[in-house]
C-alpha cells in the first residue's frame, strides 16, 4: 500500500490528488510540483524531498507525503505535504503515509518530525489527523498566514516509546 520514492510517470497524478483535496491554492500546488520535479532531478539525498505513496486496494495512486531534514537543524524533520485523495480518506492510507515517514526519518537519524497547518476552520479535520497520528501542537503563530489565519506547528518526538495517540495528548 505504500513505496517509498517517486516517478516521473507520477507528478500528474499527485498533482491531481492534490487539487482534488480542495485544500490547495494555486501557490501550494506550483510548489508541490517544484518538490517533485527537484526530487526527479537530483533524488531524494541530493533534494532533502523523500516521497511515500500510498496506493488503494485497486491499486491506484491516492495519496503521498513529502518530507526531509530541515537544514541547520540536528535530527528535526518537516512533513512538508500530505495528502490523500477525497475518494480514499478516512480508509487509514494518511496514518500509514505518516508511519512509513516516520520509519524513514528515524532511520536517518530523526529526533523530531515537524507539520504545520493553518487554524482556519477547512483545517479541523486535518488537526484532528496529526493529533491521531502522534503529534501535539507546539507553537501557534498567530495571524501568520493571513488575519484570523493562524500558523499552527505540530510535532512529533521519535524517539520516545510512548503510543502515538499519548505523545498526540502530551503538552
Ligand atoms: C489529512 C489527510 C492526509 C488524512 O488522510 P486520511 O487517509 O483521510 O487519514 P486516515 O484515514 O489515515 O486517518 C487517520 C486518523 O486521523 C483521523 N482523521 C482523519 N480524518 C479526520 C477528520 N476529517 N476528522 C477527524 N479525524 C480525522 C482518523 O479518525 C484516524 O484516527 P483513528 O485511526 O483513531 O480513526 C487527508 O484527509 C487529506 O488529504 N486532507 C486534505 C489535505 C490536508 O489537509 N493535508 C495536510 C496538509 S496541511
Amino acid at each position: 500500500m505504500i513505496q517509498p520514492g517517486l516517478a516521473p510517470g507520477d507528478i500528474d497524478a499527485l498533482i491531481a490528488i492534490v487539487h482534488a483535496t480542495g485544500f490547495f491554492r494555486a501557490e501550494e500546488i506550483r510548489i508541490a510540483r517544484e518538490l517533485m520535479d527537484q526530487h526527479l532531478a537530483q533524488g531524494a539525498l541530493g533534494s532533502g524531498y523523500h516521497f511515500e505513496r500510498a496506493y488503494d486496494q485497486q491499486g491506484e495512486l491516492a495519496g503521498f507525503a513529502c518530507h526531509g531534514p530541515i537544514p541547520g537543524t540536528d535530527g528535526s524533520f518537516d512533513l512538508y505535504w500530505i495528502a490523500v485523495h477525497p475518494r480514499a480518506q478516512g480508509l487509514g492510507l494518511g496514518h500509514l503515509l505518516v508511519e512509513a515517514v516516520v520509519a524513514e526519518t528515524s532511520r536517518s537519524g530523526g529526533r523530531l518530525l515537524y507539520a504545520e497547518t493553518s487554524s482556519q476552520p477547512l483545517y479541523d479535520p486535518t488537526r484532528a489527523f496529526y493529533l491521531r497520528c502522534g503529534f501535539r501542537e507546539a507553537a501557534r503563530l498567530p495571524d501568520f498566514y493571513r488575519p484570523d489565519d493562524d500558523k499552527i506547528v505540530y510535532v512529533r518526538n521519535l524517539c520516545r516509546g510512548i503510543p502515538p495517540t499519548r505523545v498526540g495528548r502530551e503538552r
